[in-house]
């Protein structure tokens, strides 16, 4: 099966190197960081602003790269806005869909939310004095998806969630959900978390059919301060900008101002150009590699969680079914998760240690902290042995 290592400059410059940390942010393919040098060397020139040829060819470029992404989620070009990050995408959402939220509404999300997914609702729903009703991660795991429906109502304006678990890998069926929560309230704004699973399944707004979904390029291959917002068309129309500044309006007077169309009214001030051509480019290499991608890294998945499985003192959080991404956290009996990550940094093997910025789904599981190893396309078989050699060599030394 194809390893595709020898596509990314710097798993090629650190030979030694095992890195599991994709899920907090991938390594960029040679292809990315050309994308970024050839546009800052070639093209450079702020977009939609110029009249100027070397302008014009930017803006051409970045809307070019606009086509390729709705084309490869099956979106609209209209329906695609540019932000920095995942972050930025759902603050804004938090807050231009808050604008609709009277007290006596509710938004629903779950305890198995990155911060990302959570904070902004909870806080919105806190100014606007709604109810923040959040769907336990143990409803979660034994009704699946069924269990948000359950807290959805009539007065319900927005359930978010998210479609792959940062911690566990853990995949909601977002098209089932959908249709469960349309069915209780049509007008309630359905938003998507995609950060994770953008890494791991093609995405295919259509098909979901959530009003919003968003993803983060740098964990998909794409460089990092760049973020999409996927928003169905008549959605967009509907609601208002959040950001304010040059490039969204359409008209600017003393007395009031008018909005520019989507996707360019939630686009104020200067894109980042070459991160979105770069991201567009990270997207394409792995919708490029789809197949081949998605066997590698279910087979790397099964070999590590077997040989995790083997050690007595590990335990698994999760994948109990298939329904798993290849991001993998565990716990190591009488070793705390920092200690055991700075003795596999010693063995150059990068793994995450914390609470994954999921204090919630900590909480709900009774635990501070956890490991993290999350798989991509550029792992090896000798990255899952050199990590449970590290485990191995941790329980040596701590635990002797
Ligand atoms: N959100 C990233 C992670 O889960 C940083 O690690």
């Amino acid at each position: 099966m194809k390893n595709f290592k020898e596509d990314f400059p710097l798993l090629e410059k650190q030979p030694g190197l095992t890195y599991l940390d994709s899920a907090a942010t991938t390594q960029k393919p040679g292809i990315v960081i050309d994308t970024l040098k050839s546009f800052y060397e070639e093209s450079n020139a702020n977009v939609h602003r110029g009249v100027y040829s070397l302008s014009e060819k930017a803006t051409e470029m970045l809307e070019g790269a606009r086509k390729k992404i709705a084309s490869m989620l099956n979106a609209g070009e209209q329906e695609i806005i540019f932000v920095k990050s995942a972050t930025e995408g759902l603050n804004q959402l938090a807050n231009a869909l808050g604008e609709e939220l009277p007290s006596e509404n509710n938004v629903v999300v779950t305890e198995m939310e990155h911060h990302s997914n959570f904070v902004p609702w909870q806080q919105v729903s806190k100014k606007k004095n709604a109810s923040f009703r959040v769907v336990k991660y143990a409803d979660l795991m034994n009704k699946g998806v069924e269990a948000i429906s359950e807290l959805v109502d009539k007065k319900t304006k927005v359930v978010a969630f998210t479609y792959m678990s940062n911690v566990t890998g853990k995949i909601l069926d977002v098209k089932k959900a959908v249709e469960l929560i349309r069915k209780k309230n049509k007008d309630a704004f359905i938003v998507v978390d995609a950060c994770q699973a953008a890494a791991h399944l093609k995405i295919d707004v259509k098909d979901t059919d959530a009003d919003f979904i968003c993803l983060s390029s740098h964990k998909v291959y794409g460089p990092m301060g760049t973020g999409i917002v996927y928003g169905k068309k008549e959605v967009l129309e509907r609601i208002n900008p959040f950001f304010y500044g040059g490039n969204m309006i359409s008209r600017v007077s003393i007395e009031k101002s008018e909005w520019a169309k989507p996707p360019f009214k939630f686009e104020a001030g200067t894109i980042d150009a070459a991160g979105i051509l770069a991201s567009a480019t990270g997207l394409e290499f792995f919708y490029r590699n789809y197949e081949e991608i998605k066997k590698f890294e279910e087979l790397l998945k099964e070999k590590l969680l077997l040989k995790l499985r083997e050690i007595e003192s590990v335990n698994i959080l999760g994948h109990e079914d298939n329904n798993y991404g290849p991001i993998v956290s565990f716990t190591i009996k009488g070793i705390h998760p920092h200690d055991f990550a700075t003795i596999a940094d010693r063995e150059k093997v990068c793994v995450r240690a914390g609470h994954h910025c999921a204090q919630p789904l900590m909480n709900a599981l009774g635990i501070a902290a956890t490991n993290r190893a999350s798989i991509a396309c550029y792992n090896t078989e000798e990255d899952i042995e050199k990590l449970i050699e590290s485990i191995k060599k941790a329980e040596q030394i701590i635990l002797r």
